[in-house]
């Protein structure tokens, strides 16, 4: 099996375990994985909105056209995950976690963080809702669904028991690294999210962002103190504000006066 990672490779889309490819994001762009089903093909994310071009033409490296997908899994609604979800979802059905799902249909920018990438997207249409424990049978594979808020609410992982595969979308990635707790986002829930990854058995960790990993048990214990580390600088600054002369309440009232 080739590396997608492999020193002086060129390839942009590589077969990493039997029927299951990488395609490598570019330019900013998360990572897109292709499943090659017994009887459908499946998506997991789909790059920046400027990068479909890309994701067609890698496809078409496996002699796959945009029709041949089936269904598109999104990870979560940032939109370097998925931007092109609306391009594929003209042939293929769109399904996210129904917190995703919202901010995606409802077009929340800010949530979606289009400003931060530049992107401009289209009507989302979502034709299904994932919640944890559904399962998806692609005969070859099954992939579970594990809702693992913290980096955003709706952020879900997508688990294959029988071999053993984990994608993990920004939740968590090579060396512990994680993707940080953005707008709908909670440092408890993502430490939470992460000590529940721990208790899955997993020998390849399938990130949005770097390299794939064959090391996700101490991937997800580094990413785990990294949080843990987070939530107690955390507290230590809501205590240094709540000390400071303006107080906690003042910086409050300060922010709310900035949406009137
Ligand atoms: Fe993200």
């Amino acid at each position: 099996m080739d590396s997608p990672t492999e020193p002086g490779k060129k390839k942009t889309i590589v077969e990493i375990y039997p029927n299951i490819y990488q395609i490598f994001g570019r330019n900013r762009s998360a990572h897109a994985y292709l499943i090659r089903g017994l009887h459908k093909n499946v998506l997991i994310d789909s790059c920046l909105p400027d990068a479909c071009d890309h994701v067609v033409a890698c496809l078409s490296e496996i002699e796959l056209s945009p029709e041949d997908i089936d269904l598109v899994l999104l990870t979560h609604e940032h939109i370097d995950h998925a931007g092109c979800a609306p391009f594929f979802g003209r042939h293929a059905l769109l399904a996210a976690h129904r917190l995703a799902a919202n901010k995606l249909t409802m077009r929340d920018e800010f949530a979606m963080m289009n400003k931060a990438f530049g992107s401009v997207t289209d009507e989302f249409h979502l034709d299904i809702f994932l919640s944890e424990g559904v399962s998806i049978n692609l005969g070859n594979y099954e992939l579970h669904v594990i809702h693992t808020p913290g980096h955003c609410s709706g952020a879900v992982c997508f688990y294959e028991p029988n071999h053993r595969l984990l994608f993990t979308g920004d939740v968590v990635m090579a060396e512990g690294m994680v993707g940080g707790v953005l707008q709908s986002g909670n440092i408890s829930d993502y430490v939470y999210s992460l000590k529940r990854l721990a208790s899955f058995k997993v020998d390849h960790l399938y990130p949005g962002h770097g390299k794939i990993s064959a090391h996700a048990e101490s991937d997800i214990a580094k990413g785990i103190d990294r949080l843990e580390t987070l939530l107690e600088e955390s507290k230590l600054l809501f205590q240094v504000v709540q000390n400071s002369q303006h107080g906690f309440d003042q910086i409050v009232r300060s922010l709310r006066d900035l949406n009137r």
